[in-house]
C-alpha cells in the first residue's frame, strides 16, 4: 500500500488556503451544489469533496439555480445511473448561459472510464472539470485551475494510493460512514468497479480507529465500515490482520454504540468473522450478503467463486450462531445466458434463505467487462417478467418477516424526523429495519425502546415505551 506523500498533501493544502483567501474576499460566500449517485463509498467521497469545499470557504445549497459551483459525483455500476448524469449535465447548459462564472465539475466512477470521460469532454464543452476517483485528493488543485479558467481533465490512474488527512463534511449525527479499504480484486464478470476503483487497498488499522474515535467524539453513535469487500480487509498487509480483528478493535471505542459494515463477499466470510459478530454486542444483528444469482452455472459465469450450495451453507452457519440475524442481499436478473430454469434457482434461494430485504437489478451491460461480450438468451420482456416475479415473491417474504416483529420491543437508534410527518420520528432497529413512531427531535441520536405495533413490507411502526 502506498500513501500519498506528506509533500503532496501539503501542496493540496496550499491550494486550499489560496482558494479560501480568494473566497473570503468575496461579497457573498460562494455556494456549492453537490449531487451524488451510487453507493455508500461514493457518498463518502462526496463528504470529502464537501469537507475540502468547506475548508476552501464554500457554503452549500440544494438548488443548483443559485449555485456558484456544481459537482456531479457519478456512478458507473448500471446504465440508468449514467443516463441520469448525462441528462443533468445537459440541463446545466442553460444555467451556465444565464449566470457567468458558474463552474461545473463531473467526477467519480463514470468518468474514471477513459472513453466515457473523453465523450463527456467532447459532448459538453462547458464542463470545466472532469476528474476520476483516483484524483479525489487533488480536487483543491483541480478547482484552483478551473477558477483560473483552465479546463481540467484528470483521469490519471494513481491506483494503489491512499490519501489520509482529507477533511470530511458528514451529515449530522448519529450515523457516520468510515471507509476501511478501497478498490476490489474480485472481477465479477458483470462489474465495472474493479476497473474504476482499482485494486484492493486497506487503510491502516490505526487510521480507521483514529477516524472512528474522532466521529465518536463528535457525537456519532453508529459507524458503517465501508469497503467493496470488507471481508478481505488487511489481506494486503500480509501480516494476518483480518476484518474480524478490526471489528473487535472498533467495538472497544467508547461512545460508538453500533457498528455495521458493507459489503461482504460470501466467498470470504470466515468463521472468525461469524464468531466476532455473535460475540460483540455493538456489532449489529445484520448481514448484507450478495448472492447475485441462485444458479451455480450462472454464478460460475459471474466469477463469484461459490456455488448455490456453498452459499446456503454459509447462511446456515451464520444463522446457527445468530438465529434472528437480519439478512439482505443483492440479485441480478438477466445475466447473459441466464435461462428461466436458472432464474427458478434464484427464486429457490429466496424461499430457502428468506431474506428480510433484497436489492434487485436487471443486468446492465458494462463496456470492458467480460460479461459484455457473453451471449444472451432471454428477451428484455422475459427479463422484466422475471424481475417482477422476483419482487412479488420477495415482498411477501419481507412482509411475513416484518410481521414477526409485531408486539416485540425493539431498541431503535433515532435518526431524525420523518420526511412526511414532522410529528413522527424515524430510526432503525439493531437489525437495520426502519421504524416510524410518534416522538420529538430531542430523541435524535438516542437509543430508545419502541414497541412494534404496525408492520409494512419496507418498514415497521411503533410506540415509544
Ligand atoms: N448490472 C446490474 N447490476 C449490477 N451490479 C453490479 N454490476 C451490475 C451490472 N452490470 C449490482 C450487483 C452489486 C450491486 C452493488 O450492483 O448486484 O452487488
Ligand atoms: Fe463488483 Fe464483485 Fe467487486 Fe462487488 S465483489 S465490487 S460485485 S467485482
Amino acid at each position: 500500500m502506498t500513501e500519498i506523500s506528506k509533500a503532496e498533501i501539503l501542496r493540496q493544502k496550499d491550494f486550499i488556503s489560496r482558494i479560501s483567501d480568494i473566497n473570503s474576499k468575496k461579497e457573498h460566500k460562494p455556494l456549492a451544489f453537490v449531487e451524488t449517485y451510487g453507493c455508500a463509498q461514493n457518498f463518502n467521497d462526496s463528504e470529502k469533496i464537501c469537507g475540502m469545499l468547506s475548508d476552501m470557504g464554500f457554503g452549500f445549497c440544494e438548488n443548483k439555480e443559485i449555485a456558484d459551483l456544481i459537482i456531479y459525483n457519478t456512478c458507473a455500476v448500471r446504465e440508468n445511473a449514467e443516463m441520469r448524469v448525462y441528462g443533468n449535465i445537459g440541463a446545466i447548459k442553460n444555467i451556465k448561459r444565464k449566470r457567468e462564472g458558474v463552474l461545473l465539475g463531473v467526477c467519480g466512477c463514470m468518468v474514471q472510464q477513459e472513453k466515457i470521460a473523453e465523450n463527456v469532454k467532447k459532448r459538453y464543452p462547458y464542463v470545466d472539470m472532469i476528474f476520476g476517483t483516483h484524483a479525489l485528493y487533488r480536487f483543491p488543485e483541480i478547482l484552483a485551475n478551473a477558477m483560473e479558467k483552465n479546463r481540467v481533465f484528470d483521469i490519471e490512474n494513481s491506483e494503489g494510493a491512499i490519501c489520509e488527512d482529507i477533511s470530511c463534511k458528514r451529515e449530522a449525527p448519529p450515523l457516520a460512514k468510515v471507509p476501511i479499504m478501497y478498490g476490489c480484486n474480485n472481477f465479477c464478470t458483470y462489474c465495472i468497479v474493479p476497473y474504476v476503483r482499482g485494486r484492493e487497498r486497506s487503510r491502516k488499522v490505526e487510521a480507521v480507529l483514529s477516524e472512528v474515535r474522532q466521529v465518536a467524539s463528535e457525537g456519532y453513535k453508529e459507524v458503517m465500515l465501508l469497503g467493496q469487500n470488507v471481508n478481505s480487509y488487511g489481506n494486503d498487509f500480509k501480516d494476518g490482520t483480518s476484518f474480524a480483528y478490526l471489528l473487535g478493535e472498533v467495538c472497544k471505542i467508547d461512545g460508538i454504540e453500533r457498528v455495521r459494515f458493507m459489503t461482504s463477499h460470501p466467498k470470504d466470510i470466515s468463521d472468525e468473522l461469524i464468531d466476532v459478530m455473535a460475540r460483540e454486542e455493538k456489532i449489529c444483528n445484520q448481514l448484507h450478503l450478495p448472492v447475485q444469482c441462485g444458479s451455480s452455472r450462472i454464478l460460475e459465469k459471474m466469477n463469484r467463486r461459490y456455488t448455490k450450495e456453498q452459499y446456503l451453507e454459509i447462511v446456515r452457519k451464520v444463522r446457527e450462531k445468530m438465529p434472528d440475524i437480519v439478512l439482505t442481499t443483492d440479485i441480478i436478473v438477466g445475466f447473459p445466458g441466464e435461462t428461466n430454469e436458472d432464474f427458478e434457482e434464484t427464486i429457490d434461494v429466496l424461499k430457502k434463505v428468506r431474506y428480510d430485504t433484497i436489492f434487485s437489478f436487471i443486468y446492465s451491460k458494462r463496456g470492458g467487462t467480460p460479461a459484455a461480450v457473453m451471449e444472451d438468451c432471454l428477451t428484455e420482456e422475459e427479463k422484466h417478467k422475471n424481475f417482477d416475479r422476483l419482487l412479488e415473491v420477495q415482498n411477501e417474504i419481507s412482509k411475513e418477516k416484518n410481521d414477526e416483529y409485531l408486539g416485540r420491543i425493539e431498541k431503535v437508534l433515532v435518526e431524525g424526523a420523518s420526511k412526511t410527518n414532522p410529528e413522527y420520528m424515524s430510526g432503525r432497529t439493531d437489525g437495520g429495519k426502519i421504524v416510524n413512531f410518534k416522538g420529538n427531535t430531542d430523541m435524535v441520536g438516542k437509543i430508545i425502546d419502541v414497541k412494534i405495533t404496525k408492520t409494512q413490507t419496507w418498514s415497521l411502526g411503533g410506540e415509544v415505551l
